[in-house]
């Protein structure tokens, strides 16, 4: 049910917030999941079992989650070293590689998360795959707006993706715009990419790609939730 499936999230989040102690500079993911980790960062501020936190949101809906908490914030520019950042993910292979971006946050989570000494990533089990591309969801990439049919053709004739169906993210009837005032394609795979770093490269060599939904070699610590209770592995 969505309450059991909530009730996961929160328990993989509670665990991540435990890699947080005073004094760090927390990366703020973004997403159902990111949320319960925010709220909890928040709450440990107010009971004074945390202090002098400064987070670093991944996106304008975090930001305004993590504000309204009383949290105090940054961005990159004045505090480009984390200690550590939580965030969700939408798909997670068994090396730790993950699909991210569903909510449309991948260039700032990638940009924070990167920043981080530790990056830990918060899943319930569902989102667990054999192979990146295998759940059959959207594997974002975000583009400029200029000729975006003109990528959009160029993303999916690339060798590394290839079969896959490529789709520009619509919000109504309008193209969704990113919090960088961009675009997102999804590509959709019948079977898991072969090749993820050559999908990777690709993609990001393709001149009018900002950034994609691959995050490779970047997840430190997992957690993930399931009925028989959390597990918490690391690479
Ligand atoms: C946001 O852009 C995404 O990368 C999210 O972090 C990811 O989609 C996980 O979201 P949920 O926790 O809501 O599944």
């Amino acid at each position: 049910t969505q309450l059991s499936q909530d009730e996961l999230k929160k328990q993989a989040a509670w665990k991540a917030v435990e890699y947080v102690k005073s004094g760090m500079v927390v990366g703020l993911g973004t997403g159902s999941t990111a949320a319960f980790a925010v709220d909890r960062i928040g709450q440990l501020l107010k009971e004074g079992k945390l202090k002098d936190i400064i987070g670093v949101p991944t996106s304008i809906r975090t930001y305004e989650q993590a504000k309204s908490l009383g949290i105090p914030l940054a961005t990159l520019d004045s505090q480009p070293k984390l200690q550590v950042a939580i965030d969700g993910a939408d798909e997670v292979d068994p090396n730790l590689d993950v699909v991210k971006g569903r909510g449309g946050a991948l260039l700032r989570e990638k940009m924070v998360e990167m920043a981080s000494d530790i990056f830990v990533c918060i899943v319930d089990d569902s989102k667990m795959v054999t192979g990146l591309g295998g759940s059959k969801l959207a594997m974002p990439v975000e583009i400029v707006q200029f000729c975006h049919l003109y990528t959009l053709e160029r993303l999916k004739n690339l060798p590394a993706v290839k079969g896959c169906t490529a789709k520009l993210r619509m919000d109504g009837d309008k193209p969704y715009v990113t919090d960088n005032h961009n675009f997102i394609v999804d590509l959709y795979f019948e079977t898991p990419i072969q090749d993820s770093q050559a999908a990777s490269k690709q993609i990001l060599d393709l001149e009018g790609v900002v950034d994609h939904g691959l995050f490779l070699d970047m997840v430190d610590v997992c957690i993930i939730a399931g009925a028989n209770g959390v597990e918490v592995k690391e690479r």
